[in-house]
């Protein structure tokens, strides 16, 4: 009975009990039955909970790939951010920006010479073709899709920007929603936001950022947070924000040993150290604000039945995919309008997680003894309990909402 109510106990911590300021809750009067949108995100808080504790982490939004939520955030003054190139002169407009040094280099990486007919070449459309592109060498978009060079210029730039403002009109698109790929990753960005329902074209990627930026100019939006391996942004106007700080050239392309030989494992493990986080409050994220569609009694099934555990939009209903994009439009401005102010959600979670994961996993271990399974339950829920009388369901609401109360504003 002890372990039943231990495990009800950290589930049943759920977001929909958080309190009326939360933006959510505030939204009940909008949609059409505040019971089922209160029921659905409480039946869905498992889901909610971890995407709030993966934001802004490689790790859990790899594992978790088809996000799901939106997010607005924030990327503080004074943040560098990199861009790779193959040309010298500032981006203006709307491009590709990496929070890491190793993914841009990626895109900055000087080439041979292509063969005649083949690769870039003047006049070719921005954004190299698909998959069959022998060219490729990187992925369709991304931190350093670049208009073509010039014929024979196969130089490659790093160029590093810093941002002269605070950059508060984001949209963070969570899971690995620059992944351009079949499983759903990008069923947020073009079912919900672009309207599109062909989600077996990943490809295509400037259309997909030309369209986030059409949304941008209705919505007020300057640019979204993406990942892939490593998280980016797509800013709608470099000439807004940025200061450009220097473009330096790689080393050429044919250069002897030492230069070039480990940079894809070098971008990997650029990456993997914000498995985490991203590190030095770079992106500021507005968790009261989230929208996701774990809000919604949407069907999120997924079609490949060996996936079942990862959700899809593809047989979402349509008015629910509506209410949804209404939702992030609304979360979006509710978000500037309170300044920003958050209460820090993946903070709280954090705890949560830090408390019990190790111990959850010991208790589920077949190695723990009776005795030692005993030491853990009762160490962990004695702060919730009154030995002089105890009371089970006074100790139940306590553990459900204990770390609700500890709630820091950011
Ligand atoms: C989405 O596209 C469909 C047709 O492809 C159209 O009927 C529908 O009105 C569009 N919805 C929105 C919100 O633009
Ligand atoms: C980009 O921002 C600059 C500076 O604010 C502005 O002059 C320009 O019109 C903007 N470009 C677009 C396409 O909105
Ligand atoms: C959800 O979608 C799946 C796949 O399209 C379908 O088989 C299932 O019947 C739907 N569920 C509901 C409750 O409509
Ligand atoms: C212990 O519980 C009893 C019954 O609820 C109560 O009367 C008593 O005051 C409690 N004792 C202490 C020390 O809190």
């Amino acid at each position: 009975m002890l372990l039943r109510w231990f495990l009800c106990s950290t589930y049943l911590v759920s977001f929909s009990q958080a309190g009326p300021q939360q933006f959510p809750i505030s939204l009940e009067t909008e949609v059409q039955n505040p019971n089922t949108f209160k029921d659905n995100a409480r039946d869905k808080g498992p889901e909610i909970f971890n995407a709030v504790h993966s934001a802004m982490r490689q790790w859990g939004s790899s594992l978790k790939h088809n996000g799901m939520s939106f997010l607005p955030v924030k990327v503080p003054a004074k943040t560098q951010l990199y861009h790779g190139s193959r040309v010298k002169e500032p981006v203006t407009g709307m491009e590709w920006l990496a929070f890491e040094i190793e993914h841009a280099e990626m895109f900055a990486r000087s080439r041979g010479r292509p063969p005649p007919g083949k690769g870039d070449r003047p006049g070719r459309p921005r954004g190299p073709g698909g998959p069959k592109d022998p060219d490729r060498g990187q992925p369709d978009g991304g931190p350093g899709l670049n208009p073509p060079p010039m014929e024979g210029d196969n130089k490659g730039y790093l160029h590093i920007y810093q941002t002269n403002r605070d950059l508060s009109k984001l949209l963070y698109i969570d899971g690995t929603s620059a992944g351009k790929t079949s499983m759903g990753t990008l069923d947020t960005t073009d079912i919900v936001l672009r309207n599109v329902t062909d989600s077996t074209a990943p490809w295509g990627d400037y259309q997909r950022a030309e369209d986030l930026c059409s949304l941008g100019l209705e919505w007020d939006v300057e640019g979204f947070i993406r990942m892939e391996a490593g998280f980016e942004l797509i800013l709608c106007n470099f000439t807004d924000g940025l200061d450009f700080v220097s473009a330096y050239q790689r080393p050429p392309y044919d250069q002897p040993e030492g230069y070039a030989g480990l940079y894809q494992f070098e971008y990997v493990r650029g990456v993997a150290q914000r498995y985490h986080g991203i590190t030095a409050g770079r992106v500021q994220v507005d968790y009261s604000s989230m929208a996701s569609a774990y809000f919604y009694p949407l069907n999120l099934t997924n079609p490949d039945e060996t996936k079942s555990d990862l959700p899809r939009l593809v047989s979402a209903e349509s008015e629910g995919i509506q209410r949804l994009k209404t939702h992030v439009h609304h979360s979006l401005s509710q978000s500037r309008a309170h300044g920003h102010q958050t209460i820090d959600w993946q903070g709280v979670v954090d705890m949560i997680v830090t408390r019990y994961s190790d111990r959850l996993k010991l208790l589920a271990s077949s190695t723990s003894s009776q005795l030692e399974m005993l030491y853990e339950i009762n160490f962990l829920l004695s702060i919730f309990i009154d030995y002089n009388s105890t009371d089970i369901p006074s100790a139940k609401e306590s553990c459900t909402t204990h770390y609700l109360k500890s709630r820091k504003v950011i």
